[in-house]
């Protein structure tokens, strides 16, 4: 479903790689928590698959759609949630939602039937008319994410989507990602918070310095850190802490 192969990117200007050499092969079907300390990567990662930026190196496929090659096939297959979405403020949120639906060519009645699904569970049905500048944080992060979910798309990928949710929405959120996979779609999604990879995911990936120092179950990455028992903090510091020896 997600697949990278020799993935490599470095900013202009920058003495080094911000991603070096990536792989990941991520199957339909999972729920995929992609870690790192800050500046690690992960966002020029998503950036990446998402067709924000361009890979100086290597090869990214999406649904079987070459990012590069086949661009308008890869977008079309993701829905995307960035760690800061920028919506349009003078537009109300049922605006911006059509706008979404317009883009992706989500028919009327489907489009319809979404988003009273998505607003409803979110509790965004009342401010669905007002204008986006009188959002909070976590109200515009609702509607980024019943934006991105409109076209149903095979890979759901957001940029630590958990920051600005309080309690219930966050639970909320974290079912629709549950049933997103229930129905043979992919979540690929960056986090801080190693208690939710820990429970939630089927696999992570942890990046340091733009390169993958370790992926798979809990159970894998126990057995790669030789830490039997061991919570997900303990060996992400273990092995994030590794990786900065010289
Ligand atoms: N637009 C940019 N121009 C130059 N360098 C950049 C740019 N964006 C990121 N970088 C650099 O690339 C590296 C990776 O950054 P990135 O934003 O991908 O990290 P991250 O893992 O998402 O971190 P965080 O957890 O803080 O969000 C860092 O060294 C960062 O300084
Ligand atoms: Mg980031």
């Amino acid at each position: 479903m997600l697949k990278l192969e020799r993935v490599a990117k470095k900013y202009k200007g920058a003495g080094r790689y911000a991603v070096h050499y990536l792989d990941l092969d991520i199957p339909r079907g999972e729920i995929f928590g992609f870690l790192g300390p800050n500046g690690a990567g992960k966002t020029t990662t998503i950036k990446m698959i998402v067709g924000l930026l361009e890979p100086d190196q290597g090869k990214i496929q999406v649904n079987g759609f070459d990012v590069t090659e086949d661009p308008v096939g890869a977008k079309r297959s993701c829905g995307f949630v960035p760690d800061n979405p920028e919506l349009y403020p003078r537009l109300t949120g049922i605006e911006y939602l059509n706008l979404m639906g317009d883009v992706y060519q989500v028919p009327g009645d489907l489009r319809k039937k979404r988003i009273d699904y998505y607003l409803n569970m979110f509790e965004l049905t009342g401010a669905v008319g007002d204008l986006i500048q009188s959002y909070s944080r976590g109200m515009r992060q609702k509607l980024a994410l019943t934006g991105a979910l409109l076209h149903n798309p095979p890979l759901f990928i957001l940029d630590e989507p958990m920051v600005g949710l309080d309690p219930k929405s966050s639970h909320l959120f974290k079912e629709v990602m549950r049933e997103h996979v229930r129905e043979g779609n992919t979540v690929f999604f960056s986090t801080h918070v190693l208690e939710v990879a820990e429970k939630f995911c089927d696999r992570v990936g942890i990046i340091h310095n733009g390169k993958l120092i370790a992926c798979g179950t809990l159970e894998e990455l126990r057995e790669q850190s030789q830490q039997e028992d061991s919570s997900l903090e303990k060996i992400f510091l273990q092995l994030t802490e590794e990786g900065e020896r010289p």
